[in-house]
């Protein structure tokens, strides 16, 4: 590929602080829609929580166990105790997660959102979905009950696999590339079809056309075979003990293989960004010709 989708910072401290070069330099490669790679940025695990480190824990239905920023935890199986040592581990890393996103970009802070926090104790390699819901396919990052109507997703990932294990990405062209092959195929919405579904609750809010769009980028991409395939994608293996994070809305990314992952979301509307025009909405804007929102 001819841009490198990986930057990577040898930060050792979550909370900073950050000299101006290397904040500036952060910023302009996340908001080029790469992915920032924390090699020498461990979550620690203590040891009272390696009882934390099972499978077990997945209630087996949905993909992850998540808690939200209020400290509620959905998705485990674990006893009553596991369960607040997980709330207790997983809030940790949401706020360490929050720190480093707000010591390297300060700019975000007014209007920064956190979202849930989740923790990915299941081994991704042999699970089988259906083609839309496989993320071991290249995709961006859009969900079909939670319109955006523009927000960005920004993601945080830790790997704290306890005996090494790498979590294997693939990570895919520049946004502008997939929204010129994809953008065209997408779906328009039936007259009325947004405001229903936002009355009858099966999505949160009205999806506006920015979310049709970026379903249409999601969809396309992951049945596209030939595309995943042959579109330019590097294979990038995390080491445990490492983090990294993209505004997985734009960094066309696939999660292919590794086991215990934490993960925490934030959301950010685009006038919080340095480089507003690099967004998804703006380029696809462009694209369409038109307002999207
Ligand atoms: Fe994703």
């Amino acid at each position: 590929m001819d841009i490198e989708p990986i930057a990577t910072l040898e930060l050792t401290r979550w909370t900073g602080p950050f000299d101006d070069a290397t904040r500036a330099a952060a910023q302009d490669a996340l908001e080029s829609g790469k992915v920032l790679y924390f090699p020498k940025l461990p979550f620690l695990v203590g040891n009272s929580e390696n009882s934390l480190l099972t499978d077990a824990l997945s209630n087996g239905r949905a993909k992850n166990i998540s808690r939200d920023p209020d400290g509620k935890i959905q998705g485990d199986a674990a006893s009553p105790e596991d369960s607040a040592r997980l709330s207790v581990m997983m809030g940790r890393f949401a706020e360490q997660a929050r720190a480093l996103v707000l010591t390297l970009f300060p700019g975000y802070a007014d209007r920064i959102d956190q979202a849930r926090t989740s923790y990915r104790p299941v081994e991704i390699a042999g699970r089988s979905y259906s083609p839309r819901t496989d993320d071991k396919r290249l995709h961006v990052d859009a969900f079909p009950s939670r319109p955006q109507r523009g927000r960005r997703i920004l993601r945080v990932f830790s790997n704290i696999h306890p005996m090494g294990g790498a979590r294997v990405w693939h990570v895919g062209e520049p946004f502008e590339a997939v929204a010129q092959k994809f953008a065209g195929k997408a779906r328009r919405p039936l007259p009325l079809e947004p405001w229903l579904f936002d009355l009858l609750g099966i999505t949160r809010g009205r999806r506006s056309d920015y979310d049709y769009l970026m379903l249409g980028l999601h969809d396309g991409a992951k049945l596209d075979g030939a595309y995943q395939s042959n579109a330019p994608q590097i294979e990038f293996a995390f080491p445990a003990g490492t983090t990294w994070m993209c505004f997985t809305d734009q960094a066309m990314h696939a999660a292919l293989k590794g086991q215990f992952c934490l993960e925490q979301t934030f959301h950010l509307p685009i006038e919080a960004l340095a480089h507003p025009e690099r967004s998804p909405l703006r380029v696809l804007e462009r694209m369409m010709g038109r307002e999207l929102i």
